[in-house]
């Protein structure tokens, strides 16, 4: 696996990325490539060739500099990782926001300190684990919670009524597929959505981030804004909400599951969820593939030059566990000083806009359900889970417990 003593490290064999889908391991190649050389070049899912980093210093100066392009990569004929499945120019989606002047409105509505947000969020936790409690044991803890709980949180944080949310939600099964090749269904699910969220702008009863982007419409000074920008941001906020607070979620259910001293202690004191949820972004392993840049010119990237042009993969696991910052990377310590330096909201200039949102989501969740279900437990072994392929996230299909 590693590279020949000698062998530069754009000679060493390809390596297919990713490596793996199952979220309880860390996959083995992510140390052997680190200690041999942290800039490796891999083979993506559409079949080009790029560079993997996995070292932390390294990720964190990719993402700190602006000659590795995010925009970049939908440009044509750049090098990909896996196969468009939203328009091109939406790749830019928070740059567009910000060029339409709709950043302030968004940020806003991403706030947890929004009145009613956090109590909302509490109310429809126990709504869920009521609604298990009543039906079982066991349950599917992805399907019967974080899945309707981050759903929900969106419709609400939109402003949209929760009966919109299946629908949303269904989409997100093709939307964030890693696929060589354009998936058919993409579109059609892309198309419906826009033209279902453009519906909601014209909906009285509408109004959170929808209601008050809609309301813009009557401002001459929005008159750039078409309906299809307007429900864009709404169609993609709860795309990349739902499927990174759920995701994230259901990993750290499944760390939390299968290492149990990390469960009793939290459950054991509630006042070290807070700090509990940092580790947990730290340690999960919640995202599939890699973060995604186009060099724009030829860049020194550790020992490897990096060409024009050439696609860069961030690998935030790699650099999440990346003992040269994290010490004893994968020991589960909420004391640690600099946890909150990982990587898993990204970093530099797409650094996520909604952490403390995201954040506020999971730290909820775990309250609610480990005070409830202080016995919650995994119904099956954990080599039984079912790991979804070819998608940016690992999750379990189901995630099925017992309490
Ligand atoms: C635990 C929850 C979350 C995690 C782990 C997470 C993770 C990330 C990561 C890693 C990035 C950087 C992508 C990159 O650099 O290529 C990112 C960016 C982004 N996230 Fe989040 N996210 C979370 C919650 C949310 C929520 C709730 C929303 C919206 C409702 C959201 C919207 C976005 C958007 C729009 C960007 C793009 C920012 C830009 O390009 O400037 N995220 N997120």
């Amino acid at each position: 696996m590693t590279a020949a003593p000698g062998t530069r490290a754009d000679e060493a064999p390809l390596l297919d990325f990713p490596f793996s889908w199952d979220g309880t391991q860390v996959p083995a190649e992510v140390e052997e490539i680190r200690a041999a050389t942290p800039v490796r070049r891999v083979r993506t899912i559409a079949g080009a060739e790029a560079w993997l980093v996995s070292s932390y210093d390294l990720c964190a100066q990719v993402l700190k500099d602006d000659r590795f392009s995010l925009k970049d990569t939908s440009a044509a004929g750049a090098p990909r990782q896996y196969a468009l499945t939203i328009p091109p120019e939406v790749v830019n989606n928070m740059g567009n926001i910000t060029g339409a002047g709709l950043r302030r409105a968004v940020l806003k509505a991403l706030n947890p300190k929004t009145p009613g947000l956090l109590e909302w969020l509490r109310e429809e936790a126990h709504r869920l684990v009521d609604r298990m409690a009543a039906d079982g044991p066991t349950a599917d803890l992805r399907g019967a919670f974080c899945e309707p709980y981050s759903a929900g949180m969106h419709c609400h944080v939109l402003g949209i009524p929760q009966t919109e949310a299946p629908a949303f939600l269904r989409s997100l099964d093709i939307a964030f597929m890693n696929a060589p090749c354009p998936v058919t269904g993409a579109k059609i699910n892309w198309d419906r959505d826009i033209a279902r969220m453009t519906a909601l702008l014209d909906d009285p009863a509408t109004h959170g981030l929808m209601g008050e982007l809609a309301a813009l419409r009557d401002d001459p000074e929005y008159a750039h804004l078409s309906d299809e920008m307007l429900a864009t941001v709404g169609v993609t906020m709860f795309g990349a909400g739902v499927i990174s607070t759920s995701g994230f979620l259901a990993m750290a259910l499944v760390y939390l599951l299968t290492h149990p001293i990390a469960r009793d202690l939290l459950r054991d004191r509630p006042d070290l969820i807070g700090p509990g949820v940092e580790e947990l972004l730290r340690v999960n392993l919640s995202i599939g593939d890699a973060l995604p840049r186009l060099a724009l010119e030829d860049v020194r990237l550790g020992d490897v030059d990096v060409k024009q042009g050439e696609l860069v993969l961030v690998l935030v696991e790699g650099a999440n566990l990346d003992a040269e910052k994290f010490p004893d990377p994968h020991r589960f310590d909420v004391h640690r000083d600099n946890t909150a330096d990982h990587l898993s909201f990204g970093g530099g200039a797409h650094y996520c806009p909604a952490t403390a949102l995201g954040r506020a989501h999971a730290r909820i969740a775990l309250e609610v359900l480990l005070d409830r279900l202080p016995d919650l437990a995994l119904a099956v072994p954990s080599g039984q889970l079912v790991w979804r392929t070819g998608f940016m996230k690992r999750i379990p299909e189901r995630l099925p417990v017992t309490w």
